[in-house]
C-alpha cells in the first residue's frame, strides 16, 4: 500500500543544526520540517539514561507524546537521539556523546585515540515518530574513522574530527550542509522512515 506523505514534520529538538539537516535531507520530497517549538514552546523531558539510542529516542517521543499530542492536530512528530561510537574505545562516548562533548570535548577523544591504530568510529542516529497513530523507529549509521586533527568550521560537535568512509578524506566540518546531508547517519535514518512508510522515496 502506497502511503500519503506528510506535508510537514515537527520536529523536538533544540539542536539547530539537527534541524537544518533535516530539512535538507527532506526537502526532495517536499516535506516541511518544523520545530517543535513552533507550536509548543516550553516542552522539558527527562533524558533517559538508556543504554542505546533507540531506547533514548523512544523514551523521549513517549513523553512528548504524552504532552502535545492534542496540539499537534494529527500532525507527525520525531524525536532522534545520536552519538558518536569509537570502535576502540568500546563504543565510547556512545549514549554518552553530548555529556561527553561538554566536559572533555573534541581534545579529550582525540587524547584517548592517540596511541590507538585503530581510528574506526560510526555515527548512529535513532528517530521514533509519530504518525498520527503510531510510534515507528528507525536508525541510521555513517561508518567513519576519527582524524586526531580538528578540521573545518561547519555542522557541530564531533565533526570537526570525523571524516565519513563514503567522503573524499575531508572532515564532516569541511563540507556543506549539502554534502554531509547526503553521507549522515541522520539521513540514513530518514530515507528508512521514507522507506518504512512506503511513500514515494528519496
Ligand atoms: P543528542 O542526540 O542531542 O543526545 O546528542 C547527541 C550528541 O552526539 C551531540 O551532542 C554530538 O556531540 C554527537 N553527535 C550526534 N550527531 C552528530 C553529528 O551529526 N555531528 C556531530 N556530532 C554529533
Amino acid at each position: 500500500m502506497l502511503r500519503k506523505k506528510p506535508e510537514q514534520i515537527f520536529f523536538h529538538t533544540g539542536n539547530e543544526h539537527k534541524l537544518d539537516e533535516a530539512s535538507q535531507a527532506m526537502s526532495e520530497l517536499q516535506i516541511k520540517i518544523r520545530s517543535l517549538k513552533e507550536i509548543s514552546s516550553s516542552i522539558s523531558v527527562v533524558e533517559p539514561q538508556g543504554e542505546n539510542c533507540a531506547h533514548v529516542a523512544h523514551s523521549k517521543i513517549m513523553q512528548v507524546l504524552d504532552l502535545v499530542e492534542d496540539e499537534l492536530n494529527g500532525n507527525w512528530l520525531m524525536v532522534e537521539d545520536s552519538g558518536l561510537f569509537v570502535d576502540a574505545l568500546g563504543g565510547f562516548p556512545g549514549v554518552y556523546s553530548s555529556y561527553v562533548h561538554s566536559t572533555v570535548g573534541i581534545e579529550g577523544i582525540v587524547k584517548l585515540l592517540e596511541e590507538n591504530k585503530d581510528k574506526s568510529a560510526r555515527y548512529i542516529s535513532s528517530i521514533s515518530f509519530w504518525d498520527g497513530e503510531r510510534i515507528h523507529s528507525v536508525q541510521g549509521h555513517c561508518k567513519g574513522r576519527i582524524s586526531l586533527e580538528s578540521r573545518g568550521d561547519s555542522g557541530f560537535g564531533y565533526d570537526p574530527i570525523f571524516i565519513p568512509e563514503a567522503g573524499d578524506g575531508r572532515t564532516f566540518s569541511e563540507m556543506t550542509l549539502l554534502e554531509k546531508t547526503a553521507l549522515s547517519h541522520r539521513t540514513m535514518a530518514l530515507k528508512m522512515m521514507v522507506e518504512k512508510l512506503n511513500f514515494p522515496s528519496m
